[in-house]
């Protein structure tokens, strides 16, 4: 009687299958390489290109579809390489063009996509368009391509508003003149090194789609959009009493997320014109090339703005990455996540992990497992690394059973939890530094990946060398001592990898399941894509599994029922495969 038992339930259609042969952004699972910590190979200890080239074959092992590179371009790296003053040329620690070249090249014939990063809605100050800016005089075509204002108060000494910026601090910055006088402001949502472009400019615009044809030209598949929220800003320059974080800004939890007052520097209407006009200029393209948005916004209806058919074609669902280990928590944001994304005809792109973030492993062990902190210092609370990877293996076969596309983020794979000692001296994040250590900042998701057990620095770097020091606990996590282990992380996102492709549940369906016997309650999330029942145990209490269940896949062992039923212990996520009908 192979699960007879689920005749008691009732389940709840939210998403239907996906048409055939849909883009391959629909589904992709999509790996994102975090360059100065992927691999080194020249042994300086920062990651290059040539490094990532040599090792991509690891991850057509792994069985994801394509890759993401955060930014490699010309930079003085004080937001390690978000601070961009060349969009057209590599910087010299990560290699060359010809690198950049090799690495499209070899990825192409390893059937990878290729995504790069794009950085939009700032420069570095190093930027040749900011150095001109600093010599022109106000109100020039020079300082137009920037957001340049006068100061308040009689001599101009005060900030043109009270906005803050993102990594701490106020978000302006007065600059000398020429001629050696106290002079105008300059906006910057990030650090001080970190201009914001004018975007009502259009000479701003047209060199953007000049760079966007740089890289299509040069084969790439398609653009993750840094900040993709923030081009645009109210004209009237506002004072805003919210604290700017990256989402809307007003930390008001009385009020709805989508009744509190629009931040005037997130995610004002004219964003989308700018993605409009991009969608237009990847559609002269052949192939599928792909925007994905980076953007923090109030609501799932607001994300969804973003890849309405004329505009980008993902958006990272970040509600999900913040939604608490919570069985109606996780259900709501999954349903939202889909029926929002479905209004608009795009599929949903699941995240868990990026390097803005403390790495799932840790943030699931902690005692509030939502967004969590910036970042984790070694005299604060540490996380329960045991519970924490045990989690976070339940929610990456959570996150790869639901339909649409999902991103991993270097590390994931192996169960890689935050490095939560780092000593404040070698930090590096701006954030670090603008809260005056009040945040730690993302530098503890930011170390180099650890690929041999049994090499010096984990054999990132032929030397040796890292340019953050690794935790010896590491050793436990290397590659290859995970590799071909039954039970280890890297084997579990293998197995999960290519059932997700065989059984296509990327381009698969959602139906909630409820009433399962002896579930225990509201805390196991039950749902069904296709023909596979996913179980994730959320509760205390061992779950016992329906009767004859054909078990594909586990997180973690499942223990055995007195009756010899097989149970699902907390926190351990199973796929079951259902009859068919
Ligand atoms: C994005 C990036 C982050 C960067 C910021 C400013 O959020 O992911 O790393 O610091 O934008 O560019
Ligand atoms: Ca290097």
């Amino acid at each position: 009687m192979p699960l007879g038992t689920l005749d008691e339930t009732t389940s709840t259609l939210i998403h239907s299958p996906a048409g055939p042969d849909p883009e391959w952004w629909r589904t992709a699972v999509i790996y994102q390489i975090y360059p100065r910590s992927f691999a080194d190979a020249n042994g300086d200890g920062i990651g290059d290109l040539p490094g990532i080239t040599a090792r991509l074959h690891h991850l057509t092992e792994l069985g994801v579809d394509a890759i993401w590179l955060s930014p490699f371009y010309t930079s003085p790296q004080h937001d390690a390489g978000y601070d961009v003053a060349d969009y057209r040329q590599v910087d010299p620690r990560f290699g060359t063009l010809a690198d950049a070249d090799a690495l499209i090249a070899r990825a192409h014939e390893l059937g990878l996509r290729v995504i790069v990063d794009l950085v939009p809605n700032h420069t570095s100050d190093e930027h040749e368009w900011f150095q001109a800016a600093l010599t022109a005089a106000p109100g020039s075509a020079e300082r137009n391509r920037y957001i340049f204002r006068d100061g308040r108060g009689e001599t101009g000494q005060e900030p043109p508003t009270n906005w803050e910026s993102v990594f701490g601090g106020r978000a302006w910055t007065r600059i000398t003149e020429p001629d050696g006088t106290p002079g105008q402001w300059y906006l910057h949502l990030f650090d001080s090194h970190q201009p914001d472009l004018n975007w009502e400019n259009e000479e701003v615009r047209a060199e953007f789609d000049d760079v966007l044809r740089f890289w299509l030209d040069r084969g790439v598949d398609g653009f993750r959009v840094d900040v993709a929220h923030g081009l645009i800003k109210d004209q009237e320059f506002p004072d805003w009493g919210g604290h700017t974080t990256m989402v809307g800004g007003q930390d008001d939890d009385s009020v709805d997320a989508g009744d509190r007052p629009q931040a005037p520097m997130w995610d004002q209407p004219g964003v989308h014109e700018v993605y409009r006009r991009w969608h237009r200029v990847l559609a002269d393209y052949e192939g599928d090339r792909a925007l994905v948005a980076e953007a923090w916004t109030e609501t799932p209806e607001a994300l969804a703005r973003y890849v309405r058919p004329d505009e980008m074609h993902q958006a990272f669902n970040f509600d999900f990455l913040c939604t608490p280990w919570d069985a109606a928590e996780l259900r709501a944001s999954i349903t939202e996540g889909l029926t929002t994304s479905d209004a608009v005809g795009a599929p949903t792109t699941w995240v868990m992990s990026n390097h803005d973030v403390v790495r799932a492993s840790s943030r699931l062990g902690l005692a509030e497992t939502g967004k969590g902190p910036n970042g984790i210092g070694a005299e604060e609370t540490q996380p329960d690394a045991a519970l924490g990877l045990r989690r976070a293996s339940a929610a990456a076969l959570l996150m790869l059973a639901l339909p649409g596309s999902a991103y991993l983020y270097q590390g994931e794979e192996l169960g890689l939890p935050e490095h939560t000692e780092l000593p404040d001296e070698l930090r590096q994040d701006p954030a670090f530094f603008r809260t005056r250590g009040e945040e730690k900042g993302r530098d503890g998701c930011r170390v180099p990946l650890p690929w041999e057990a049994g090499a010096d620095g984990f054999g990132f770097s032929p030397t040796g060398a890292t340019w953050l020091p690794q935790p010896q606990e590491w050793v436990a996590f290397a590659r290859d001592a995970q590799q071909g282990r039954p039970g280890s992380t890297l084997e579990l996102y293998r197995t999960a990898l290519r059932l997700r492709k065989d059984l296509d549940l990327g381009a698969g369906s959602l139906a909630w399941v409820d009433g399962l016997p002896g579930a225990a309650g509201d805390s196991v999330l039950a749902f069904q894509n296709g023909t596979v029942l996913v179980l994730v145990n959320l509760g205390e209490q061992e779950v016992p599994l329906p009767q004859g269940a054909q078990v594909l896949l586990s997180s973690a062992e499942l223990s055995e029922a007195a009756d010899g039923g097989a149970l699902l212990s907390p926190d351990v996520t199973v796929w079951v495969q259902l009859p068919q009908a």
